[in-house]
């Protein structure tokens, strides 16, 4: 491994953690070449108009990504590990953003968790706001427990044209940070794409950029490293605890 910056023992350190991070415990990304968004259209199944108009087709899409995660759940791979294992040996504080919606990351060990995009293992209804979690399949016909309607559940997920979740409790993280790191994630989805300028913008943090191949925004970054999440994500955790 190249030299490279070392933090403070107690700084505090961000992680936004995008689809990649998970590709090895297999499931798919979304912008890659055999990526999700290469087999369905966004416009049809991620955002509140396709719900609207089609419920059916965005519940199938979902009972089948549903399906899929509940699967590979069981299953965090070595930088799902390392993350959870910086968290508890870092001095400092370590927050893991993550844009995933599969539960990878805490069947990991990782417990200062922020998911942004909601996860697939909870409904919440359109009608009353009540959240629940959900294994199954879900359809048109389920019932609400909150409101006792049917017709209003959907998936606990931020669709495109939505407001991500947390945002308060992440800007205080990144107004805090010292080292921001971004694993497996292309930079083409905002407000998580304009992280890395938020810490910029504050001053004090290092950004590393950690991915199979230089993102959109990899300029933007102070360091990169690249290949597969499994293998870098492990050895950079390393070195950062070796500086303990
Ligand atoms: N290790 C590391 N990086 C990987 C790996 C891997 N094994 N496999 C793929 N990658 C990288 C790809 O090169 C790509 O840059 O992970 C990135 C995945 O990018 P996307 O598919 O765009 O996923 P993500 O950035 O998480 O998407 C953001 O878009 O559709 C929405 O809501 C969805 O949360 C998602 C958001």
């Amino acid at each position: 491994m190249p030299q490279s910056f070392t933090p403070e023992k107690n700084s505090n350190i961000v992680i936004l953690t995008g689809a990649g991070t998970s590709q090895e415990s297999g499931l798919e990304t979304f912008r890659d070449p055999d990526g999700i968004w290469s087999k369905v259209r966004i416009e049809d199944v991620a955002t509140p108009e396709a719900f609207a108009k089609d419920p059916d087709a965005v519940h199938d899409f979902y009972n089948m990504r549903r399906a899929r995660h509940r699967v590979a759940t069981a299953n965090p791979n070595p930088a799902h590990l390392a993350l959870a294992r910086l968290e508890a040996q870092w001095v400092g504080e370590v927050t893991v953003i993550t844009q995933n919606v599969d539960l990878l990351h805490e069947s990991g060990g990782t417990q200062n968790l922020i998911h942004m995009h909601g996860v697939h293992s909870k409904a919440r209804c359109n009608h009353c706001q009540y959240i629940v979690e959900w294994q199954g399949d879900m359809s048109t016909a389920d019932v609400c427990d909150g409101c006792s309607c049917a017709g209003g559940l959907r998936p606990h997920v931020v669709w495109f044209g939505e407001t991500p979740l947390e945002l308060d409790r992440i800007q205080g993280a990144l107004l805090e940070c010292d080292l921001f790191l971004s694993i497996g994630t292309s930079g083409n989805v905002y407000p998580a794409a304009g992280f890395v300028s938020v810490v910029q913008q504050v001053g004090r943090a290092h950004t590393v950029e950690l991915n199979l191949e230089p993102s959109l925004g990899a300029d933007k970054f102070d360091e990169g490293r690249y290949g597969p999440a499994t293998a870098i994500v492990p050895a950079y955790v390393d070195h950062l605890l070796e500086s303990l």
